[in-house]
């Protein structure tokens, strides 16, 4: 254990069937089930090391040392791998994103759930992958959801037990796209641990959470009978409801920009004009549009075109956190 190094890799996921508020916000359990899946073009790269003459963790993301809220993030979640392995040992992380973190993109999915496969590797802990995505969602909860593979459905559950996710269906299963339409680089106001803790002071919340199961339902059927018409109904409709959750709680959070607006109004009309095309919208303004392999090469360039778009990340479905070495 001591003396080397582990590094693992995880990929972001973007969801179709959202996560918003947490019943327990300490063991992020979350108010629902969400369904998603990992984006195989982006990636985290965490490096851990155990330094057995220290007495504090170390966290480097891409080549900066941090320190305040995000390094106190990562020593919090090591604290729960040194009371599970019983070594009271801390340990240097390095972290690399291939994606600019300016873009706006969340790396705490793959951030957390590439740390959980390191630690638990460095540490010596024997985990389950179901075991893992507990431990990954203590982090962030979106973790949870890139450590198996492919299409991901995590189970709300009703305590740390039982709640994590499983892969539904590989990679493999179905060849759709993310066209990740840029349109704001910019840091945003509210983080998504802060946007938790204000999903209950929204009236819209208890209806967007009991009508969960149901979407729920229509997504997994449509993944797994390859289904884009209703797929893309369900997925617009949810991302529709966590936005209007988020403009309605105190303070309002209102992520979306001018050019976010335009990108889905786009998307609605190619898809009336039948190309396969959907979009939903995370904490952010830039638009998820997720298509099929077909109509990918005549979307992408629509995309690019539409003003204010200032690039376009195509990612395909992608695999699950796993150790490089
Ligand atoms: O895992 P967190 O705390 O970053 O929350 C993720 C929240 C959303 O991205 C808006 C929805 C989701 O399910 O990924």
């Amino acid at each position: 254990m001591i003396n080397h190094s582990t590094l693992a890799h995880a990929h972001p996921n973007i969801a179709f069937i959202k996560y918003w508020g947490n019943r327990n916000h300490e063991l992020r359990l979350p108010s629902n089930g969400s369904i998603s899946m990992n984006l195989a073009s982006l990636e985290t790269r965490t490096e851990l090391k155990i330094i057995p003459e220290w007495s504090s963790d170390t966290l480097w993301l891409n080549n900066e040392r941090q320190s305040g809220a995000s390094l106190e993030r990562v020593q919090k979640f090591l604290d729960i791998v040194r009371s599970k392995s019983h070594h009271n040992l801390f340990s240097e992380v390095r972290s690399e994103n291939n994606f600019p973190h300016s873009a706006g993109i969340a790396s705490s999915a793959s951030g957390f759930a590439a740390l959980t496969v390191a630690a638990v590797k460095e540490y010596g802990l024997n985990l389950s992958e179901k075991d893992q995505s507990r431990l990954a969602r203590r982090g962030s909860g979106s973790a949870c959801r890139s450590i198996p593979s492919g299409f991901v459905e995590w189970h709300a559950g009703t305590a740390d037990e039982d709640s994590f996710s499983v892969s539904i269906a590989p990679s493999s299963h179905w060849e759709l796209w993310d066209l990740i339409a840029i349109v704001d680089p910019g840091i945003k106001e509210y983080d998504s641990t802060t946007g938790h803790l204000l999903a209950e002071t929204s009236q819209l919340q208890h209806a967007r959470v009991m009508d969960s199961i149901r979407r729920l339902e229509i997504c997994r059927k449509a993944i797994l009978s390859k289904d884009f018409e209703s797929l893309a109904d369900i997925i617009e409709l949810d991302s529709h409801m966590l936005h209007a959750v988020m403009m309605t709680s105190r303070p309002s959070l209102f992520y979306w920009s001018p050019i976010s607006i335009l990108v889905m109004k786009e998307v609605a009309a190619w898809r009336k004009k039948g190309i396969p095309a959907a979009y939903t919208l995370d904490a952010g303004p830039n638009v998820h549009v997720i298509c099929t392999a077909d109509s990918r090469a005549q979307l992408l360039p629509f995309i690019q075109e539409i003003p204010g778009v200032q690039k376009v990340i195509p990612s395909p479905v992608g695999e699950g956190a796993e150790v490089i070495h």
